[in-house]
């Protein structure tokens, strides 16, 4: 049986069950690099303030390197009986030093270690993450460059609504993802903080030097509060928050892409290398890493809610339902790695058809806005021409013949504002061009979005 570190007060030993069932160490193999890192830094400020001597944080340090190197080399092997990952690598440093090792935990209690571990590993995952998303954000600024003047139909209520241009779309995204960027970035902000020297809750009677560990350890700032440093789970909230919504943004965006790539639609195929195949169905091709990042929007709001949950009730300072802040945030933070990944993929070797695109924009009655927009623009009350042109747009259906059919000798049999000049206007290239408000989709306003996204992308 292995000793408990913490065995002192206690007869008998703990029950398989209990053990197995009150262990971390199952998922949080991954906190090891971070863990150490965290010892390094506490046992160098050990060292300088004198609370343990310079030979002895030398030694220890060493020591620490060593279980690195091992850590590194796949040599360690991640014990149930150690419970979590910090006696894991206490009793390492154990094997490497003997009984020099116990001094490491001066001035420290696991739950200070444990809130350390997580701020360390979070930042460098919002590092990848940052710059996951910028890629993403690149490539949709890329693919919308070379659509601007490609016509696509908008819409509403997934009806033909007004023709856009297909990069207008695209740049909405932009706007999304641009958001979730600006969200993680704040969430750097309350990550990079030093929980270390908390100790379990009060702080501690040795002379420690936070200053110093924070300076080691690249943080930001130290806690405030010692209570605030060992239960604050914020930080991970704030992440599974903005996971959400970037999951929000992805699954959308999965669902356009899915209905896009349908037969009905043609507007896009997605790449081979993006696709699968039926164990039934030869000819078919099915876009499953879309569906996939859909659906696995569902586990990262179910993190969320269950971190929520757990915190609700929890008194102050340390207690141990905050160890569930773990699998679910190593969770979370592998899906959206991966869907930004696969996404960005998708994205940049999907071919656009767009021929059927620009097909989708004339054959309907998305040019009705144009023309009552143009007897409006010659002084006919908007509601009025409103109500005209949807009178006209009801005999067409049944003539079966769409606006542009319609002949001079008619539109003018319904008003003698309408000229020659109509069919231009009803053009969806027209009707696309001359929508230059802020924000539009007429293509010099579209090429204005695109300037200032690369402006963004650049800082
Ligand atoms: N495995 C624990 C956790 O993840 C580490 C902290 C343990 N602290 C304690 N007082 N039992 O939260």
């Amino acid at each position: 049986m292995v000793e408990k570190l913490w065995g002192g007060r206690f007869e008998a030993s703990l029950d398989k069950q209990t053990e197995e069932f009150g262990a971390s160490i199952k998922f949080e193999q991954r906190l090891a690099p971070f863990d150490l890192k965290g010892s390094l830094a506490h046992v160098k400020m050990l060292g300088e303030t004198g609370i343990i001597t310079a030979e002895e944080a030398t030694t220890i340090a060493n020591g620490l390197i060593k279980v690195e190197e091992k850590l590194m080399k796949g040599q360690i092997e991640f014990k149930i009986e150690n419970e979590d990952i910090h006696m894991n690598m206490e009793t390492y440093l154990h094997d490497e030093i003997g009984p020099l090792a116990g001094k490491l935990h001066t001035a420290r209690s696991r739950n200070d270690q444990v809130a350390t571990d997580m701020h360390l590993y979070l930042k460098s995952v919002l590092s990848d993450l940052l710059k996951a998303l910028r890629t993403l954000r690149e490539t949709i600024v890329n693919l919308s460059v070379n659509h601007v003047d490609t016509l696509f139909p908008g819409y509403t209520h997934l009806q033909h609504a007004q023709p856009i241009s297909f990069a207008q779309h695209l740049m909405a995204y932009y706007q999304m993802f641009t958001r979730d960027f600006e969200r993680f970035e704040f969430n750097v902000k309350h990550t990079d903080m030093n929980p270390l020297g908390a100790a379990a809750l009060a702080g501690t009677t040795f002379p420690i030097d936070r200053e110093l560990t924070t300076n080691l350890l690249q943080f930001e700032k130290a806690y405030a509060n010692s209570m605030d440093a060992v239960s604050d789970r914020d930080f991970i909230l704030e992440f599974l928050s903005n996971s959400s919504l970037l999951m929000m943004h992805l699954s959308r965006l999965c669902e356009e892409l899915l209905l896009w790539s349908s037969h009905e639609f043609n507007f896009v195929s997605l790449s081979d290398n993006y696709s699968t195949g039926s164990s039934i169905m030869p000819q078919k091709k099915n876009p499953d890493m879309a569906e996939l990042i859909r659906g696995k929007s569902g586990r990262v709001y179910g993190n969320l809610m269950s971190l929520l949950t757990v915190m609700k009730g929890l008194p102050l300072t340390y207690n141990k339902d905050l160890q569930e802040d773990k699998e679910g945030m190593f969770d979370s933070a592998d899906t959206i790695l991966t869907s930004l990944s696969v996404m960005d993929g998708m994205l940049s070797t999907m071919t656009v058809n767009r021929v059927n695109m620009e097909k989708a924009t004339e054959q309907d009655f998305s040019n009705a806005t144009e023309l009552a927009d143009y007897l409006a623009a010659k002084g006919l009350p908007f509601r009025e021409a409103h109500e005209l042109v949807g009178q006209l747009v009801l005999t067409c259906i049944k003539k079966g013949i769409y606006l542009q059919e319609v002949s001079l000798k008619d539109y003018q049999a319904l008003s003698q504002l309408i000229e020659e000049d109509v069919y231009e206007i009803l053009q969806s290239r027209t009707a696309v061009s001359r929508r230059n408000s802020l924000g539009g989709t007429g293509f010099e306003s579209i090429k204005k979005q695109i300037e200032q996204a690369k402006k963004e992308l650049q800082k």
